[in-house]
């Protein structure tokens, strides 16, 4: 059974985006859910780029990734916005998971001198600090902090992070020219799952996860709320639908369906509320009015959506 929390402030928190890289509608894809949700069609919400935010107070605030749609994400949630005259901000840190486009380029949109703690894996530290465009984040405001890896890190009291290693693979322009046959079996760090624990509710952030390997699972039992990779409905689709040539494992994602998938590895496990996010816009389960949607729903899968709010 999910441990449920003890005393203590109760962890909040918000979907800023649901959608995987790219967005949804992304900005050159004419497919007819893109057009839909163009459309204003209820049943094709558009989303932003995957991010959540927590807070144990209302009052400051821990993103999850800085998507490149921040910006945005700040201006559609008020508790993100300055509550003082001139310049503030209630975001205290941004924890990356990896050092993807989607999960670190709305760091440039916090430039303008207000600080905050960047805290990520030695290994994407390594990559912004090779790209020195991030220098416009003041490195006297922006504390660049290395995550230890399957410890707990406290982040704001009592808000505590135990970032472990997940299969994935490194970012996209870092490959290099390197084989199709990438390993994202690899556990070095690319890819950070986070276990977030406050009050004794635990939450756990996989949205960028290639495979569920027993021990994963394992690991994910008994969580009370887990987000989880959702960026494929079917490890082909992108090559099925002529919009790629690589499958979801190769791009280090698991897919929702199939023997090997989410909803399967997770079908016997107690987790509280599962929720998909990073999800592409090319997975039919986006789509509200789809199939594929009631076959999560009725597998208990929630779909994330901008916006969303859990409190634990
Ligand atoms: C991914 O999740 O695989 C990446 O966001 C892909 C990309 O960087 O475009
Ligand atoms: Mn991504």
């Amino acid at each position: 059974m999910a441990a449920g929390r003890g005393a203590g402030p109760r962890l909040l928190v918000r979907v800023l985006g649901a959608a995987a890289g790219g967005g949804f509608p992304q900005w050159n894809d004419g497919s007819p859910a893109s057009r839909r949700a163009r459309a204003g069609d209820p049943a094709a919400l558009p989303a932003s780029q995957a991010s959540i935010a927590l807070s144990t107070d209302g009052e400051s605030w821990v993103l999850v990734n800085a998507s490149p749609d921040l910006r945005q994400q700040i201006e559609a949630n008020p508790p993100l916005q300055p509550r003082l005259p001139g310049r503030s901000s209630p975001i205290r840190a941004v924890l990356l998971t990896n050092g993807d486009v989607d999960a670190v380029a709305g760091l440039l949109s916090l430039r303008e001198g207000t600080a905050f703690d960047l805290l990520a894996h030695p290994r994407v530290l390594r990559t912004l600090d090779a790209n020195p465009i991030f220098e416009v984040l003041s490195r006297a405001l922006v504390r660049r902090l290395p995550l230890a890896v399957d410890e707990p890190n406290e982040i704001t009291r009592p808000l505590v992070v135990v970032p472990f290693a997940v299969p994935g693979k490194l970012p996209l322009y870092l490959e290099d020219g390197r084989s199709e046959d990438l390993d994202t079996g690899a556990l070095d760090g690319d890819a950070l799952g986070l276990e977030i624990q406050c009050s004794g509710a635990r939450l756990v952030y996989l949205a960028n996860c290639a495979a569920l390997p027993s021990w994963l699972v394992e690991r994910i039992a008994g969580a009370d709320l887990l987000f989880m990779d959702g960026t494929l409905w079917r490890d082909n689709e992108l090559i099925a639908q002529g919009l790629g040539r690589k499958t979801g494992r190769r791009m280090g994602h698991i897919s929702m369906s199939g023997p090997e998938g989410a909803v399967a590895r997770l079908a016997e496990t107690a987790i509280g509320r599962r929720v998909f996010i990073h999800i592409n816009n090319s997975n039919p389960a986006l789509l509200a009015d789809s199939p594929e949607r009631r076959e999560l729903a009725a597998s208990g899968w929630e779909v994330a959506q901008d916006g969303m709010e859990i409190r634990l």
